[in-house]
């Protein structure tokens, strides 16, 4: 991690909420030369960070976290009254999750609001890093008014947009090498105070753009949408590709090396998941229809993703003859985080896939390396769901072996191992991640999204020993392992 010059002027900052954005924006914003005091509503966490404990998986913030505590520039508390005193600006950056109707809930970021309202004892600025809908900084800008006003204050407190571009797995490195700062503000006097929070980047060559509230605002799910679009667009082309016999890995390659198009985003697989690009789709989508803007490409994002989810079970379906010979077969589940990297489960695949399986009657063996914690407290327990402690362990007896997040502890892991293991040599790949060439050499057929399984042309395979009796009981001269 590049360290900074000394810094121009050292802001006291305040920060509410320090989940995965809140506390990597923290401790980044301390690493910076800024004073960070952040705060939660949910006192455990607080005590958790004040011993140096950090409640999230997020590679590189733990010794950063620590660092910037040790130093004095970063601290905790559960009192958003002792984090706004004194403080120059406050973020906020509390969860915008869906509600029930597919919108943002703004629930806890109006309480962050009224938390400041109450709070303010001297002119601050406001700084919403949350994803909130467009127009959310004015009504904000509004409550604080109405807020303060009762309390006979009548200053203006400005209420910033500064949308926030991080991805769970790299938090630390994108927040401080952005690929540009975004600040939405109402007048360029009101964007100085972030522009001072950012100049350590910003002189580096950060690129800097200053636009309206609402057009940050909007920017962030543009973004989000976008990339969530390129996804569902090469699944479509990998659903395509499937039917045709073309490979959607070749076809990656082929698209992506257009200047024009570039490769990032366009991995063929299971969909996206995560903490924002679906609530972010489904919360845009929610706005517009409240304004009589239709939303069709959008609606075909969430539905080629919705689709994709299902593959998983689909092919195994496919390879074992039906759904019902699924029943009784021993699943080892590689992956559970909703990308490699962290240990967030919202909306991963791997909620949908194990439930359909445990529903088929399979019964699943599943290991994450981090996100084992997180899947317990998620996942209902059932009598055909185990929670195994390693790779290796997770196929002990198992049919076959299902990947759903691409560590790289899997694709490392030596496939000979894999074949001694699986009764029926079957891997289905849900993010195109594992060599096919290595794995299909030690006796495996690997099924990828996308992409014809060995010699098989155009469509999907049947198993080799599926008409043997029973579907699962491979001839060994099919396993391919002695
Ligand atoms: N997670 C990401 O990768 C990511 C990336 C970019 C933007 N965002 C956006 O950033 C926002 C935060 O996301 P997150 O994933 O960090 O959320 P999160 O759920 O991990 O964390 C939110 C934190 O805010 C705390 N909180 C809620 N209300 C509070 C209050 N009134 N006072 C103090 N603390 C309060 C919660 O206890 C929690 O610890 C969301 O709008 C999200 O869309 C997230």
């Amino acid at each position: 991690m590049s360290d900074s010059s000394p810094i121009a002027r050292s802001l006291r900052i305040a920060v509410i909420g320090t989940g995965y954005v809140g506390l990597v924006s923290a401790a980044c914003l301390a690493h910076i030369g800024h004073h960070v005091t952040a705060v939660d509503s949910d006192a455990g966490k607080v005590h958790a960070l004040q011993r140096g404990a950090i409640p999230i998986y997020e590679a590189g913030l733990q010794p950063l976290v620590a660092a910037q505590a040790r130093d004095g520039r970063l601290s905790f508390t559960d009192s958003t009254a002792d984090a706004v005193h004194g403080a120059d600006l406050v973020f906020i950056a509390v969860g915008t999750p869906p509600d029930a109707h597919g919108a943002a809930d703004l629930r806890a970021l109006m309480q962050a609001v009224e938390d400041i309202a109450v709070s303010i004892v001297h002119p601050l600025a406001v700084v919403i890093k949350s994803t909130v809908p467009v127009g959310t900084s004015d009504a904000a800008r509004a409550a604080l008014r109405g807020a303060l006003a009762r309390r006979g204050i009548d200053w203006e407190v400005p209420v910033l947009s500064n949308p926030e571009f991080l991805r769970e797995g790299t938090a630390t490195e994108d927040f401080l090498n952005p690929a540009r700062i975004l600040i939405g503000a109402r007048t360029a006097q009101e964007a100085g105070v972030l522009k001072q929070v950012y100049e350590p980047l910003t002189r580096r060559g950060v690129p800097l753009l200053v636009m309206s509230p609402r057009s940050a605002e909007l920017s962030k799910y543009a973004a989000n949408t976008m990339l969530a679009a390129r996804i569902s667009f090469i699944n479509e082309i990998a659903d395509i590709a499937q039917a045709t016999g073309a490979d959607i890995e070749e076809v990656r390659e082929g698209l992506g090396s257009d200047p024009r198009i570039g490769p990032a985003f366009l991995k063929a697989g299971i969909g996206y998941g995560g903490s924002c690009f679906p609530k972010d789709v489904s919360s845009l989508r929610h706005a517009a229809r409240g304004l009589g803007v239709p939303t069709d490409v959008l609606a075909a994002v969430e539905r080629v993703n919705e689709r994709h989810r299902h593959w998983p079970v689909e092919r195994l379906a496919q390879a074992y003859g039906g759904r019902a010979a699924l029943r009784g077969l021993r699943v080892a589940v590689w992956g559970l985080a909703f990308k490699p990297g962290t240990d967030d489960l919202r909306e991963a695949a791997s909620l949908v896939v194990l439930r359909e399986l445990i529903d088929a009657g399979a019964t699943v063996a599943a290991y994450d390396p981090v996100a084992m914690r997180n899947a317990v407290a998620a996942v209902p327990a059932h009598a055909r769901l185990e929670w195994r402690a390693s790779a290796a362990d997770a196929l002990t007896d198992a049919n076959v072996l299902v990947l759903l997040t691409e560590w790289r502890e899997f694709i490392d892991f030596p496939p000979e191992r894999v074949a001694e293991q699986l009764k029926d040599a079957l891997v289905i790949d849900g993010r195109n991640a594992l060599p096919t060439a290595r794995w299909e050499a030690a006796g495996l057929q690997v099924h990828q999204v996308g992409r014809p399984v060995g010699d098989a042309h155009p469509s999907v395979p049947v198993m080799p020993w599926r008409d043997a009796g029973d579907p699962r009981a491979r001839p060994a001269a099919a396993a391919g392992t002695s």
